[in-house]
């Protein structure tokens, strides 16, 4: 079976680190969002993956040039604007000549879900669209389903106001799409498949879902993006497994590494804390500085401690500051 993923979106959410990194090229546990994704779709029985790309297409085409990733075909799809979500979808899947049940995932999902299992209910159900659901304690910031008994989607609300979703079930970003769906998708526009398409399958009631209590999780927010890594630490994916430091990175004897990780090519100087935080390929954390719950690609300079904040490839924090929630440099400069 094939698939397309998801992968033109800004990453706002994520600047500054998105402002040199796509978001699915991220590391997590020292491998791109987007080869774990993909290695669980591999695992899942799917041979073949289209990247939806638009914003920044160059650095997935450099880091897999063979055309493969984690033992899947890939190919690429590039938009000329980008055109949300349904018009990706429908654009990759037409440069992909794809004409059969389909899977569309989300790229910033990561997930110990079976997708074999999701396109098995899709099938029962002889459903023209499937989603993968995830119940979670606040649902207001994803899109949320009324279900009836069957796992027919009643309703589809994406992102509702706090205290009016149907339910705390969430759509998880895995999809099993009939080639139905793509002829409602009006080609070369931009369109929400959670705005437009969606609520439009459920009123014609083709449209399903199956929750599951796989391992979920979208990076694409900062405390979210932090957890997955630490996740792969932890030992609670079914098959993602991380080291905490990498070989290449440099962490002087007596820095502290607790609940962290260090990428290839990045330096902790001595006495230096990293706590709750990833320190990406290249950062620099000085002698004696205290990182905790932070992302650093960029340089912290010694002495200086470091808390809740997110530091992009060019941010800089004095030897000597000390910041607390915020972001360098902050995206809108
Ligand atoms: N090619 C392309 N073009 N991709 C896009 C575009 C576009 O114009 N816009 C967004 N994307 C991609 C993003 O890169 C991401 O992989 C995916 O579409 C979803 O976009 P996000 O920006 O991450 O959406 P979200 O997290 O707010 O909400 C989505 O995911 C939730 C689950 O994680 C929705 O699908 C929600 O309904 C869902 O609950
Ligand atoms: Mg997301």
């Amino acid at each position: 079976m094939r698939a397309v993923v998801l992968v033109g979106g800004f990453g706002t959410r994520l600047q500054p680190l998105t402002l040199s990194t796509p978001k699915p090229m991220l590391p997590v546990g020292h491998v791109p969002i987007i080869e774990r994704l993909i290695a669980n779709l591999g695992r899942s029985g799917i041979s073949d993956v289209t990247l939806a790309l638009g914003f920044k297409s160059e650095p997935f085409v450099e880091a897999f040039p063979t055309g493969e990733c984690a033992g899947v075909v890939l190919q690429y799809a590039v938009e000329p604007t980008p055109l949300d979500t349904a018009g990706a979808i429908r654009f990759a899947a037409e440069a992909a000549g794809i004409d059969d049940t389909f899977v569309v995932v989300n790229g910033d999902v990561l997930t110990d879900l079976d997708v074999a299992q999701l396109v098995d209910f899709h099938r029962d159900r002889g459903a023209e669209a499937t989603l993968h659901l995830i119940p979670v304690p606040d649902p207001s910031s994803y899109g949320v389903v009324g279900l009836d008994a069957e796992g027919r989607v009643e309703r589809f609300v994406e992102k509702p106001a706090t205290g009016t979703a149907p339910s705390n079930l969430v759509n998880a970003g895995t999809y099993v799409l009939e080639p139905a769906v793509l002829h409602r998708i009006p080609s070369g526009e931009k369109v929400s498949i959670e705005r437009v398409t969606f609520p439009a399958i459920a009123a014609a009631r083709g449209l399903f879902g199956l929750a599951t209590d796989d391992y979920w999780i979208d990076t694409g927010q900062p405390e979210f993006y932090l957890q997955a890594n630490l996740d792969v630490l932890s030992g609670i994916r079914r098959h993602d497994r991380g080291v905490a430091v990498h070989e290449r990175a440099t962490v002087h004897e007596t820095a502290v590494i607790e609940d962290g990780i260090v990428g290839p090519g990045a330096t902790v100087g001595a006495g230096a804390v990293v706590r709750r935080s990833v320190v990406l390929p290249g950062a620099v954390v000085g002698d004696h500085a205290t990182v905790t719950d932070s992302m650093v690609m960029g340089r912290i300079g010694e002495d200086a401690v470091v808390h809740a904040s997110v530091i992009g490839a060019t941010g800089v924090v004095a030897p000597g500051e000390a910041i607390h929630d915020e972001r360098r440099p902050h995206p809108a400069s």
